[in-house]
C-alpha cells in the first residue's frame, strides 16, 4: 500500500472540472456520482452490478452500521469492504447528520450528541472522537468529519451557531482521525444559504487542512434556485486543489448544475429509492414505470440505453412485475436508474474535457424538454 491519497485535475471547462482521485483501492474519475450503500448494501443490486453501472466509489453510513451490526462487528469480520464485498473504495458518512433526520430523543451538547436508535431504542453516543473510531473500525477509504446540519427552518443566527459547532468538530476529527496514510478526512462546510457564514466555515476548514472538502446543509428543502445561488460562491471559497463533494445531491439537473459550478463528488439515494417505488430516470426526464399507460407497451424504457432493463424487457414487464411487487421490478429499475446516473457522469466528464461542456448541458435539457416517449 503505497499509493497515497490524492487527487489530480485533468481539465477545465468554466468552473467545471474532471480528474482522477487515486487512493489504494482504485481511482475515482470525478466529476463522480456515488451510489448509496447505507447499510452495507445497494439495495437490489449486487456489488458487482453496482461496479458494471460505472461506480467508482460507494458511501456507506455510520449511523446505520453503529447501530447494526455495529462497527466492532464489521471489523472482527474483516472491516466493510469484505463484509459486503466491495474491494473499491469507500466514503462514510459521519453519523451527525443521520442522527438528527432519523434518531429518536436527541440531545446534543458541546461534547457531541446522545440519541436513541430508530430500530430498537438504544441508547447510543456519537461525537467526533467516537465518529472517527466507528469510520476507521468499518475501513473507510474516505471518512467525513463529524457535523451538524441544522434543521430548516432554522434563523441566521441559529445557522451561524450550528456551524461554528461543526467547526470546532472538524477540529476534534482533524485530530482524532490521526495520520493515516491511504485514507483521507473531508471536512464539511456548513453555513445554510449565507454567503459571509459559508465564506466563515471554509475559512476554518481550510485553516484546519483537510484532503477534501464537503458543502454541507444543501439538498435540505431550500430548493434548487437556492441551492445553485449558494453553489455560485461557495466552490470558490475552497482550495482548487482538493475534490469538492456536494452532500445528497440530488436529481438529474440538480447535478449537472452543480458540475457546471465546479463540484467533483455527490452522492444520492435517489436512483436507487426511486427504483424501488416505481419511478425510472431516463434522457427524457422521469418516467412513473405504475401508470397504465405502459401496460401493452413493448418498447424498452429508454431505447438508447444498453442497461439490463433496457436490452431486455419491455415497458409493459417492468409496469407487471412493479404492479405485482416481484423483487425484479426494485432490481430492474436501480440498474437502469444507476446505470443512467453514471452514464451522465461520463458525458460530463467527457464533456468538460473536451471543452464541451455547454453543448452537452443544452443537449441534456433539450432532451428532456421533449418529454417521456
Ligand atoms: N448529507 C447531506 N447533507 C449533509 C450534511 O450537511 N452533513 C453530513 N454529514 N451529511 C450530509
Ligand atoms: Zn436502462
Amino acid at each position: 500500500m503505497t499509493q497515497r491519497f490524492s487527487f489530480e485535475l485533468t481539465a477545465t471547462d468554466g468552473r467545471a472540472r474532471t480528474g482522477v482521485i487515486s487512493t489504494p483501492r482504485g481511482e475515482i474519475r470525478t466529476p463522480a456520482f456515488m451510489p448509496v450503500g447505507t447499510a452495507g448494501t445497494v439495495k437490489a443490486m449486487l456489488p458487482e452490478n453496482v461496479r458494471a453501472t460505472g461506480a467508482d466509489i460507494l458511501l456507506g453510513n455510520t449511523y446505520h452500521l453503529m447501530l447494526r451490526p455495529t462497527a466492532e462487528r464489521v471489523a472482527r469480520l474483516g472491516g466493510l469492504h469484505r463484509f459486503m464485498n466491495w474491494d473499491r473504495p469507500i466514503l462514510t458518512d459521519s453519523g451527525g447528520f443521520q442522527v438528527m433526520s432519523l434518531a429518536d430523543l436527541r440531545k446534543l451538547t458541546e461534547e457531541g450528541v446522545t440519541f436513541r436508535s430508530h430500530i430498537d431504542g438504544s441508547k447510543h453516543h456519537l461525537s467526533p472522537e467516537r465518529s472517527m473510531e466507528i469510520q476507521r473500525l468499518l475501513g473507510s477509504d474516505i471518512v467525513m468529519a463529524f457535523d451538524e446540519c441544522p434543521a430548516l427552518p432554522a434563523t441566521e443566527e441559529a445557522v451561524a451557531k450550528s456551524m461554528r459547532l461543526s467547526m470546532r468538530w472538524a477540529r476534534r476529527s482533524r485530530e482524532a482521525f490521526g495520520d493515516r496514510p491511504g485514507h483521507a478526512l473531508f471536512g464539511i462546510m456548513q453555513g445554510g444559504v449565507t454567503r459571509d457564514l459559508r465564506e466563515e466555515s471554509a475559512a476554518a476548514l481550510r485553516e484546519i487542512g483537510f484532503e477534501g472538502y464537503a458543502i454541507g446543509g444543501l439538498a435540505v428543502g431550500e430548493g434548487q434556485e437556492a441551492m445553485f445561488g449558494v453553489l455560485d460562491y461557495a466552490p470558490g471559497f475552497l482550495p482548487e486543489d482538493r475534490p469538492r463533494y456536494l452532500m445528497g445531491v440530488g436529481k438529474p439537473d440538480d447535478i449537472v448544475g452543480a458540475v457546471e459550478r465546479g463540484v467533483d463528488m455527490m452522492d444520492c439515494v435517489l436512483p436507487s429509492r426511486s427504483g424501488r417505488t416505481g419511478q425510472a430516470w431516463t434522457r427524457r426526464g422521469q418516467v412513473n414505470i405504475k401508470n397504465a399507460r405502459h401496460m401493452d407497451d413493448p418498447r424498452p424504457l429508454d431505447e438508447a440505453c444498453s442497461c439490463p432493463a433496457c436490452r431486455s424487457y419491455s415497458r409493459a414487464y417492468l409496469h407487471h412485475v412493479f404492479r405485482a411487487q416481484e423483487i425484479i421490478a426494485s432490481m430492474l429499475l436501480t440498474w437502469h436508474n444507476l446505470h443512467y446516473y453514471q452514464e451522465l457522469m461520463q458525458g460530463l466528464r467527457a464533456a468538460i474535457a473536451a471543452g464541451r461542456l455547454g453543448e452537452f448541458v443544452a443537449a441534456f435539457h433539450a432532451a428532456r424538454a421533449e418529454g417521456d416517449i
